[in-house]
């Protein structure tokens, strides 16, 4: 197994839309094992192949404590979508910034396992947030787009004073 390098928010590759992955053979396999282990390096519950500079539909997540239940999905979709929460969310590529976003609170989920073999899962909670939010990376889209215009400036100068100030210490 080895680490990946995250992608950092406003890297345009984060806008990259996934394809669908029409095998899963070691290659995938492999993937899934080093996005799991840069997960937990990185003390993250959700990453998507988008995160790591691999354009191919395949999420891993786990919201345990003890980060014992790894849930890889391949090709996920969401086939039913129930009430609603508002949760202040996080993500790997876009450190040190947290923002409320309105997500499903129960989904139902098909995706493909390593095997290949398709299945289908249930998610609600955290659980469910952290699967929809990865999905988005594989269209491309972030947790951040979903603010008001005044937010996205607060963010936006946030990582600017962020960026200037690992400047200074590189300096
Ligand atoms: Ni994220």
């Amino acid at each position: 197994m080895s680490k990946l390098n995250i992608l950092i928010f406003p890297d345009s590759r984060l806008r990259t839309k996934a394809q669908t992955i029409e095998q899963v053979d070691d290659e995938v396999r492999q993937l899934a094992n080093d996005m799991l282990e840069t997960m937990y390096d990185a003390a993250g519950i959700g990453l998507a192949a988008t995160q790591v500079d691999v354009h191919r539909r395949l999420l891993v997540a786990d919201v345990s404590s003890e980060g014992s239940e790894p849930l890889v999905l391949i090709n996920p979709e969401i086939i039913e979508k129930q009430g609603e929460q508002l949760h202040d969310e996080g993500c790997l590529s876009v450190p040190g910034i947290y923002a409320q976003v309105a997500r499903a609170e129960k989904i139902r989920v098909s995706a493909l396992n390593l095997d290949g073999e398709p299945f289908e899962t249930e998610a609600e909670g955290l659980l469910a947030i952290c699967i929809q939010h990865e999905m988005d990376h594989l269209n491309g889209v972030l947790f951040v787009d979903y603010l008001s215009p005044l937010k996205k400036r607060l963010v936006r100068k946030k990582l600017l004073k962020m960026k200037r100030a690992n400047e200074e210490v590189l300096a």
